[in-house]
């Protein structure tokens, strides 16, 4: 009865050759839905597709660089020629630089730009008309908690995902009453590829799938993982700026060398 809500959806997944779109993968295939994985690498989209023949869906791999609006155009129309719809659309694609602002040139906050926000506004606005003419559809964006909080080191990455966050946030409000729902999903540090130099406390990507499903089923605005311990950042900061970088130091989220392993 559970599966009912997923069975025979489609759903995009951008940023699924690793990491949580790998993990968001996997879990949506469990629960029966068919899906697009998309990411630069084809031979990974093709590895990840043969781990989920077993859970008897439909699978498609197309390989796509975000940043490219007419790949992306591109995307949609061969998702549509193949399965006919698009149910849920999951942005998960990204990319992670860490440099202090005085070491920043511009084209690193514009390569971060690039693919964090206008690669995901090029998914979202591709996928739109298509959802509005089926009258239905599920945005699920992946922010970080960088996309409510600056942390040091991260700038470019933070610039992109304040905008990405921003943008979402009218977008949800534009879509009320269009049966089109959207979520923005807040991870903490989690452990892939992406941050694998960090040597700080990382939530498990199935952690943040399972948010994913969460998102989907309640048709949440915006999940944080994890959730209390998010939140309750999220309030002292907003209470006081001062408390807020004090605890981005006192987490280390800025993943300094501790000595500690
Ligand atoms: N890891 C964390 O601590 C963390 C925390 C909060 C939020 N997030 C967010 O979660 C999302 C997934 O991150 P992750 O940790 O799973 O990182 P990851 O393992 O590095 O995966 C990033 C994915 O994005 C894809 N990608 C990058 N540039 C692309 C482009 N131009 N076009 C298409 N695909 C592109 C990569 O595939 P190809 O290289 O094959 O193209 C890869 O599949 C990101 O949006 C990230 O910002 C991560």
């Amino acid at each position: 009865m559970k599966r009912a809500i997923f069975q025979k959806k489609v759903a995009i997944i951008t940023g699924a050759s690793g990491g949580i779109g790998a993990a968001i993968a996997i879990t949506l295939a469990k629960k029966g839905v068919n899906l697009v994985l998309t990411s630069r690498n084809q031979n990974q989209l093709l590895k990840l597709t043969e781990i989920l023949q077993k859970y008897e869906i439909n699978t498609l791999a197309i390989p796509t660089d975000i940043t490219q609006k007419d790949q992306v155009h591109q995307l949609m129309e061969e998702t549509i020629k193949y399965f006919g719809k698009v149910d849920i659309l999951i942005a998960n694609a990204g990319q992670y630089l860490k440099r202090p602002i005085l070491h920043l040139k511009a084209n690193a906050i514009e390569e971060s730009m690039a693919v964090n926000f206008y690669g995901n506004f090029h998914c979202i606005h591709e996928v739109l008309p298509i959802m509005l003419k089926q009258k239905t559809g599920h945005i699920i964006v992946l922010s970080a908690i960088d996309g409510k909080k600056g942390i040091p080191a991260n700038a470019a990455f933070v610039a992109s995902k304040f905008a990405l966050t921003g943008f979402v946030e009218v977008l949800r409000q534009e879509m009320k009453g269009k049966n089109i729902h959207i979520s923005t999903i807040f991870p903490r540090r989690v452990d892939t590829q992406m941050i694998a130099k960090h040597k700080i406390p990382k939530i498990h990507p199935d952690k943040v799938a399972k948010a994913i499903i969460k998102a989907i089923k309640k048709k949440k605005r915006e999940i944080l993982v994890p959730y209390w311990r998010l939140k309750i950042f999220f309030i002292l900061n907003t209470l006081s700026c001062r408390l807020g970088d004090r605890l981005v130091r006192w987490l280390n989220l800025e993943g300094k060398e501790t000595g500690k392993k």
